[in-house]
């Protein structure tokens, strides 16, 4: 049965969340465990359905994951490891795109890997060509199957000297995850710095990887023929951070983020605070909170770490619709990332999206046929109207900006955000949020 999400707005958010391990270092982190030759523990982590899919994907090769049913820290022992068939893992195709990160450590312990078709939001085209071109640049063989790619290591796996043309989270991984146990040393330029990618370096080398962070977006990646397992604590979800921070403005309210933790939100501080919102570091988090008065309109380009994180751009944008003036949002990340913004438009926001790079860096996308400009002009009072959650962020971004409109909005397709927020409706409801979820008559 479908369920649909009724949001009575009007309420300013105020309480207390915590948040836990990051949805873009845990599942990665699960991965890394098939390289270990003995059992690893995760900690701090969440209860989000990408934990679940990636159990599912190791289950089904052989590795066990076993929960704490009091902590929830996980147990991974990859002893056992072994191939899965392909049908097996297509049943997860469609579900993340995790599973793409399977493939070093897939070749290193059993010589191969099925890839099925990938899912994960629905922003932008997301092809896997770096991910691709730099397993064939460690000698690995690609090969067309129906419903997906093989990849096999025929000839080994060796070191190799790679240049990413974008600096892909995504695709450093892949190179971290296979040049650990690579022949040879690996060095590779323009990748990505993000904090997880630091966090699963940090797991790595508990493993026994030797990995070296230069400066200019280098890493030189030493291979070791044995990595034994881990016992790591996860980072904290710093985009689940910022859209509660977000929430926290949009709706004019205050939200202490235990768990947020401000080296890693230094770029969204800096510009929370240029808005006009107000945040306090305390102990074990950040209070986040509208200080009343208006807020002031932003020019705002997302990019890779250290800049302004893309995944903090949707929530954002709602509370720009509330700022008096004209806000102007550049993304630079994905070409295809304001599609949510149909929904926030019905709600009453005036926006713009522009196919020119409004901002001060001319980006991948400018000279293409891409929205990915948006001209926000507030302040704009909102009102409910019913819309389908369309991806992780852009959703909680619909559920925020119901939640700051007058009158009552119906969300369909709200499991989609438990990707990636965990407990959302319970956090929302203790926030004080006006929510409901029922059955859809169909
Ligand atoms: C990860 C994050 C996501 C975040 C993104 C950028 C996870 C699970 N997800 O996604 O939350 O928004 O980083 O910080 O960690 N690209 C290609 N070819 C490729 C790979 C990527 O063209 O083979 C392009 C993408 O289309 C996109 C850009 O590179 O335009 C960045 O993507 P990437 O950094 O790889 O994102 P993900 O790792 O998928």
């Amino acid at each position: 049965m479908n369920k649909v999400l009724t949001i009575n707005g009007g309420q300013p958010l105020k309480g207390t969340v915590a948040v836990r391990g990051a949805k873009n270092l845990v599942p990665k982190a699960m991965v890394a465990a098939l390289l270990g030759d003995s059992p690893s523990v995760l900690r701090n982590v969440p209860e989000i359905k990408d934990v679940d899919v990636v159990t599912g994907l190791l289950n089904i090769h052989g590795v066990t994951v076993d929960k704490d049913s009091v902590t929830g820290d996980l147990t991974l022992n990859p002893a056992a490891a072994k191939s899965a068939s392909s049908k097996e893992i297509d049943a997860y195709a469609g579900d993340s795109r995790i599973p793409i990160l399977f493939c070093g450590p897939l070749m290193h312990t059993i010589g191969e890997a099925f890839i099925p078709d990938l899912g994960g939001c629905r922003i932008g085209d997301r092809p896997i060509d770096y991910h691709l071109n730099v397993l064939r640049e460690f000698g690995a063989v690609v090969d067309k199957a129906p419903n997906g790619i093989t990849i096999s290591a025929r000839n080994g796996l060796h070191g190799a000297k790679l240049h990413l043309p974008f600096p892909s989270v995504g695709a450093t991984e892949q190179v971290l995850l296979t040049a650990v146990k690579a022949h040879g040393v690996t060095e590779l330029k323009n990748a990505a710095m993000e904090p997880e990618i630091m966090d699963l370096i940090s797991v790595l080398q508990k493993m026994g990887a030797i990995i070296n962070v230069r400066s200019e977006r280098t890493l030189v990646i030493e291979g070791v023929t044995q990595l034994r397992g881990y016992d790591h604590t996860a980072l904290p979800d710093r985009n689940e951070g910022a859209s509660w921070a977000s929430a926290a403005l949009a709706t004019g309210g205050d939200i202490l983020v235990q768990g947020a933790d401000q080296k890693d939100l230094s770029a969204f501080l800096n510009t929370y605070r240029k808005l006009g919102g107000e945040f306090d570091v305390v102990g074990d988090g950040i209070r986040f909170y509208h200080p009343g008065g208006e807020l002031n309109p932003l020019v705002v380009e997302t990019d890779v770490h250290p800049g302004f994180m893309t995944d903090w751009q949707q929530p954002l944008v709602v509370a720009l619709t509330q700022a008096q003036g004209v806000s102007i949002v550049h993304e630079t990340v994905y070409e295809n990332r304001f599609g949510f913004t149909d929904a926030l438009v019905r709600m009453g926001a005036t926006i713009q999206l522009h196919r020119e790079c409004l901002g001060s860096n001319p980006c991948r996308f400018g000279q293409r046929d891409f929205l990915h400009s948006a001209v926000i002009t507030g302040r704009a009072p909102l009102h409910g109207a019913d819309f389908v959650i369309p991806d992780l962020r852009g959703g909680f971004s619909h559920v925020i900006a119901a939640l700051a409109a007058e009158g009552t909005s119906n969300a369909s397709g709200i499991e989609l955000i438990n990707r990636g927020y965990e407990h959302f409706l319970d956090k929302l409801q203790g926030l004080g949020a006006d929510v409901e979820l029922r059955d859809a008559a169909l």
